[in-house]
């Protein structure tokens, strides 16, 4: 069993929780990710590791209650316990010697995953740049976080209610057409998004790293739930990724596949939420 050391509410669908894991926080990098079950009938899901504490022995989940197993992992408190826990899962993101400089793009709930990789970077002595965007002001998550692992944070919010009006392409579009010149973007957040970043960095030869989030069940390679084209070539997210070269990433068949349950999902009546969701 793992217990929930620590637990805060970020905003309204999103919460923090900090997991004592000691084996996964002494081996987790940035980049990888668990699996959890929340008890003995839970579904496996997958979730980035958004920090870890090498000396107590913990590890930082950071999730939007979207659907059942997410609700109920947000209904457990400090002090209750996750059946599963499994990780480190998924390749260390890796960035060679001579990158510099680097964007960090991240969406939503992506800025969670996006957070590990500026702090990493940060950490190594890259000069970092933040972009995080949020549909309005109210879900603004990690802002103080993303400050101190960076060189500077632009925030954007599609209505326009809390830093920059408009879409994260749209600043790392004027930052790069004012000159700036980055060895590499990351961008973490919902497919469209990333995709839309990869046509923003590919006239420039960019290299653009995504963290891809299709479908996973075993987390080790087996299932084939997790497949993706990347360059023409089968790959499996949750062993060979999860992040790829985005300018190599067929995304129209990740929505698709990611899209393949809406049809039962549209009837499905969430016994949690009494219909709600
Ligand atoms: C490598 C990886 C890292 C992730 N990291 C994070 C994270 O740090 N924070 C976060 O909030 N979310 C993260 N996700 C997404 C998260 O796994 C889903 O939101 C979660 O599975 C939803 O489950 P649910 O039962 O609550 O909702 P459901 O209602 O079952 O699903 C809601 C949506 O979540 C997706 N989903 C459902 N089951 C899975 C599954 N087994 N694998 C992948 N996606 C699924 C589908 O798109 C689905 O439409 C990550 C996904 C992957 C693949
Ligand atoms: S989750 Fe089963 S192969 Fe990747």
């Amino acid at each position: 069993m793992y217990k929930i050391v620590a637990k805060r509410q970020l905003n309204q669908q999103i919460v923090l929780m900090e997991v004592e894991a000691p084996y996964i926080a002494a081996k987790a990098q940035a980049g990888q990710f668990i699996i959890f079950r929340v008890d003995e009938k839970g579904e496996r899901i997958p979730l980035t590791i958004a920090d870890c504490d090498k000396q107590k022995g913990t590890v930082t989940i950071i999730f939007q209650t979207i659907g059942a197993s997410t609700m109920r992992l947000a209904q457990l408190e400090e002090g209750d316990s996750i059946l599963d826990f499994v990780g480190p899962l998924g390749v260390a993101t890796h960035f060679e010697d001579n990158v510099k400089k680097v964007a960090v793009v991240g969406g939503g709930v992506g800025c969670a995953i996006a957070y590990p990789q500026a702090k990493s970077l940060f950490n190594k002595g890259v000069s970092v740049d933040v972009i995080a965007g949020f549909r309005s002001k109210d879900i603004v998550i990690l802002e103080d976080e993303m400050k101190k692992v960076s060189d500077r944070l632009f925030v954007t919010t599609d209505d326009g209610t809390y830093g920059t009006k408009g879409f994260v392409t749209d600043v790392l579009k004027k930052l790069i057409e004012e000159g700036e010149k980055y060895d590499a973007v990351v961008a973490i957040g919902p497919v469209p998004m990333m995709k839309f970043v990869c046509e923003v960095t590919k006239p420039y030869g960019i290299k653009t790293i995504v963290s891809l989030n299709p479908i996973m069940v075993d987390g080790t390679g087996m299932c084939g739930g997790c497949r993706v084209t990347v360059g023409g070539q089968l790959k499996y997210a949750c062993v060979d990724g999860p992040d790829f070269d985005g300018h190599q990433v067929d995304f129209d068949e990740l929505m698709k596949r990611n899209g393949s349950y809406k049809e039962q999902e549209k009837d499905h009546v969430c016994r949690l939420t009494g219909g709600v969701r």
